[in-house]
């Protein structure tokens, strides 16, 4: 892909990674995903915002075949799939000066050993004039690292908002319209990567609303040239509201478990419950966190092993509870040999987890009428809860 105009000095210089699978050899990436860069040029200034993962930095060189100078390079975020090619950057135009707040100073020296006489920090709200276009820094912490802050480009009406508003996507059309296929990105973007901080996020959306921008320029996936769609999916998802929905995150080894979860989804369908089960083994743990976003209730399925929850298990509930997804309810199942600690243990891993337990049902051996008794009261419970939301 060759840089793209998106206005009248301003040019996308990204790089497209169609085949990459992973992201922090732990987030699946089945669209692949996209390092945002932006080339803003005034009648005096130039200023690229970010750069791309250094795998792509080849792309970024290309891109910059005919940029003779850069006076102003900004690092949005300290993260490497955007800060990675800073010093080649740094390298290739050595009058460049670095341009981040006074966290991401810290963090980039740190990290990519830039030299700190290259960097100048900037306040929240300050400004740098490039001639006819104006760099209006704002600090937002928390989206997602401590020290992330995004650009506001009033001349155009544009915000440049690094991860923020992002989605792992692969694509040739620069601009995300109202694109339901980008939607879907970004919520697994969100639930992957912000749905930690939704409360610091909710309040930097008060501040994004008051700039009336007409296009959000994110560092992954396509641009939001029609924000609004974005910003109202933001703010649902970051609101207090759950849906009449519950997640089951599960596995089975020999079939008593998984006869436990069907039980359930099926009592729960019966009383208008939509259910949402995910087999740990086979699942991509993109959509189990996607189901996370908005849902009332998770019920954990697992088997004992060695006294304990099955391992899948234990690491599915740990990512739930770094998530911190607004759930209000939770339940555990599951079978076991000859004896069991996996509820307490499981209790134990998710602190995070604000939930009201409704009950748990664990049954030795293959579930009997007993244990399908109990899940009906424990489909009863979760029915007159949701029945409140
Ligand atoms: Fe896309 Fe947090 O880096």
């Amino acid at each position: 892909m060759k840089p793209r105009t998106l206005c009248d000095g301003v040019q996308w210089m990204g790089a497209i990674d169609w085949n990459r699978r992973l992201f922090d050899s732990l987030i699946p990436l089945p669209d692949g995903t996209s390092y945002n860069a932006y080339l803003v040029r005034g009648s005096e200034k130039t200023a690229l915002l970010d750069t791309v993962d250094p795998a792509m930095d080849s792309i970024l060189k290309h891109h910059l075949t005919g940029v003779d100078r850069i006076d102003y390079l900004v690092a949005h975020h300290a993260e490497q799939d955007h800060s990675g090619s800073i010093p080649y950057v740094l390298e290739r135009y050595p009058e460049a000066v670095l341009i981040c707040t006074p966290k991401a100073k810290v963090m980039l020296v740190e990290h990519l050993c830039i030299a700190p006489e290259r960097i100048r920090t900037v306040e929240d709200g300050e400004t740098l004039d490039l001639g006819g276009k104006t760099l209006r820094f704002m600090h937002m912490p928390w989206v997602h690292w401590p020290e992330t802050m995004v650009t506001y480009l009033p001349e155009n009406h544009m915000l440049f908002s690094c991860d923020f508003f992002g989605s792992h996507l692969a694509m040739s059309d620069i601009f995300a319209g109202n694109d339901p296929y980008v939607f879907e990105a970004a919520k697994r973007y969100y639930a992957e990567i912000m749905m930690p901080f939704r409360k610091q996020i909710r309040d930097h959306l008060k501040k994004v609303r008051e700039l009336a921008c007409t296009c959000i320029a994110p560092s992954h996936g396509p641009i939001h040239d029609q924000p609004e769609g974005i910003m109202a999916a933001y703010e649902d998802w970051v609101s207090d509201r759950v849906s009449n929905r519950v997640v089951i995150p599960y596995i089975s080894m020999h079939g008593s478990t998984e006869a436990m979860v069907n039980y359930l989804v099926a009592a729960l369908a019966e009383r208008g419950v939509t259910v949402q089960k995910f087999e740990l083994s086979t699942t991509d743990i993109g959509k189990l966190a996607m189901s996370l976003v908005d849902a009332a209730t998770i019920v954990i399925g697992t088997p004992t092993v060695h006294v304990g929850p099955h391992p899948s298990v234990f690491s599915a509930t740990h990512l739930a509870n770094a998530l911190r997804p607004k759930l209000k309810y939770a339940a555990i199942i599951g079978s076991y040999g000859w004896g069991t600690k996996a509820a307490e243990q499981i209790s134990g891993l998710i602190p995070n987890l604000k939930v009201e337990v409704l009950g748990t049902v664990l049954c030795k051996g293959f579930p009997r009428a007993d244990a399908f008794a109990a899940l009906e009261t424990l489909a009863d419970a979760i029915k007159a809860k949701h029945a409140l939301l």
